[in-house]
């Protein structure tokens, strides 16, 4: 029997990459099986190993900024590890918690709405094409009364997209390769990549682990995971994400207003990722809107894909104010209208029936369903690692626990856990050099495998 016949039959869990093949589940408490012999892995552009060796070539040279970036995209990278493990040990139970893809069955309440606009596609009246690529209107108006009811944010300052990462790329086309920026130390693998990719930055300086011309916000316990502004040099665009991607912190108000005015005293642009804004769970804000003066300096981008598992579906939003003006004068968000109207057509109308939906008062109840579910997971994963006594942080507002082990490389405690226990984590230092010690743990899982990967972590740790 070949070993891939012997892989095909291997069970392994939920979450598997948005890389790997598609996965079939049928309930929250139900393990998966997924077919390794359709196991796709996506090749990075970057990763050396995967230099074709065809022997004919055309004349065109390689983007120069492209080539900059470090092996592969985080999440691939571990993806690529995972079926390597899954080829030493065919008839491993992995289970991942890693790359944060979500698990959880989408509410009948919001797939309704949406196989009711897909049939609708079948009849003359309910056939629609292209629509506006800023969005449907009644979505619009949905996202401006539920997330900014009384922050002054507008129907037409939303543009609905095909997801958050989407428009972190879009809005970096609308800034060009002229500007700086700024990140937090560590943070989700995008802001930096696109970075790279538009020509913002020098080269990767492997002595300490950064691009040239990026500015590095160190958030680490010792400063409550957020950076000390007073040693942040000024860049044209500061990226921050709260709740964050991955330590779980999410900023306090004031620590909110100190960034407003940072980026105030500067002239800078904050873009804020709020992917994960409704896992917040005390007063903590849940938009940089809600801080006075945001509008003047802020753009905020948000998504479904955390609340309702859209990871598949795709649908986001990004909110431009009209108050945001470039050095000259110019509106921000007709820059962005351009591009969103050049580079995209707008989100699918399946997609939007199906936002619309989870915006109903049904659909915003099954959301926080979801999302409580996950929120479960991650108190049962934070327990686990608070009783072996690791030091743990995240977890109170966000679905990733962040777990210290100091001292030691996030790659090799990664490896240690696969190879001893078959759980996928993500090491911390694929989320910058301020992640190096840590490892994420991910609390989209189906229960039963969390419980399992939970036992696991006691075996290996006690
Ligand atoms: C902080 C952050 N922003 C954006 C995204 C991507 O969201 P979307 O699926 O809407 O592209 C993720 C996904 O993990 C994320 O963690």
């Amino acid at each position: 029997m070949s070993l891939m016949n012997n892989l095909s039959t291997s069970m392994i869990s939920s979450s598997s990459s948005a890389f790997l093949a598609p996965v079939s589940f049928n309930s929250r408490t139900q393990s998966v099986t997924v077919s390794l012999k359709s196991i796709n892995i996506v090749k990075c552009v970057a990763t050396p190993q995967e230099q074709q060796t065809a022997a004919y070539k055309t004349n065109v040279s390689r983007n120069a900024n492209i080539a900059k970036l470090q092996a592969g995209y985080l999440f691939p990278e571990v993806a690529r590890r995972r079926v390597a493990h899954l080829v030493k040990y065919p008839n491993a139970q992995v289970i991942s918690l890693g790359i944060g893809d979500t698990t959880e069955p989408i509410p009948d309440v919001i797939t309704s709405a949406m196989a009711k606009r897909s049939h609708g596609l079948s009849t003359l009246e309910g056939y629609s094409g292209y629509g506006a690529e800023q969005g449907e209107k009644a979505l619009r108006a949905a996202l401006a009364s539920t997330f900014y009811g009384n922050l002054g944010i507008e129907e037409d300052d939303i543009f609905v997209s095909d997801g958050a990462k989407c428009d972190i790329s879009r809005l970096q086309v609308v800034f060009g390769s002229n500007v700086t920026m700024a990140v937090q130390d560590p943070s989700y693998p995008a802001y930096v990549d696109s970075s790279v990719i538009m020509g913002q930055t020098g080269q990767f300086q492997k002595d300490v682990e950064k691009y040239a011309n990026i500015e590095y916000m160190r958030c680490t316990p010792e400063n409550g995971f957020f950076p000390d502004l007073s040693t942040v040099a000024r860049t044209d665009i500061i990226f921050f994400c709260s709740p964050n991607n991955p330590t779980g912190a999410a900023a306090t108000r004031d620590q909110l207003t100190r960034l407003v005015q940072f980026a105030k005293d500067n002239g800078s642009i904050i873009v804020y990722d709020s992917a994960y804004a409704l896992y917040i769970s005390d007063d903590k804000p849940r938009s940089i809107f809600e801080i006075p003066g945001a509008k003047e300096v802020a753009i905020e981008t948000a998504s479904f894909s955390k609340y309702a598992g859209f990871t598949g579906v795709r649908l986001g939003w990004t909110v431009v104010p009209k108050q945001l003006l470039f050095s000259d004068g110019f509106p921000v968000a007709k820059d962005f209208n351009r591009i969103v109207c050049t580079c995209f057509n707008g989100a699918s109308n399946i997609s939007q029936a199906g936002g619309l939906a989870c915006l109903s008062p049904e659909g915003l109840e099954a959301m926080q369903e979801v999302i409580g579910f996950y929120k479960e997971n991650t108190k049962i994963i934070v327990e686990t690692f608070n009783s072996l006594g690791f030091k743990v942080y995240g977890g109170q507002n966000a679905p990733y626990v962040w777990v210290h082990f100091p001292g030691r490389s996030s790659w090799d405690v990664f490896s240690e856990i696969l190879e001893k226990t078959h759980i996928v984590t993500t090491p911390g230092s694929g989320f910058g050099p301020g992640g190096e010690g840590f490892i994420r743990v991910s609390a989209f899982g189906h229960r039963e495998n969390v419980l399992e990967a939970c036992r696991r972590f006691k075996q290996l740790y006690n």
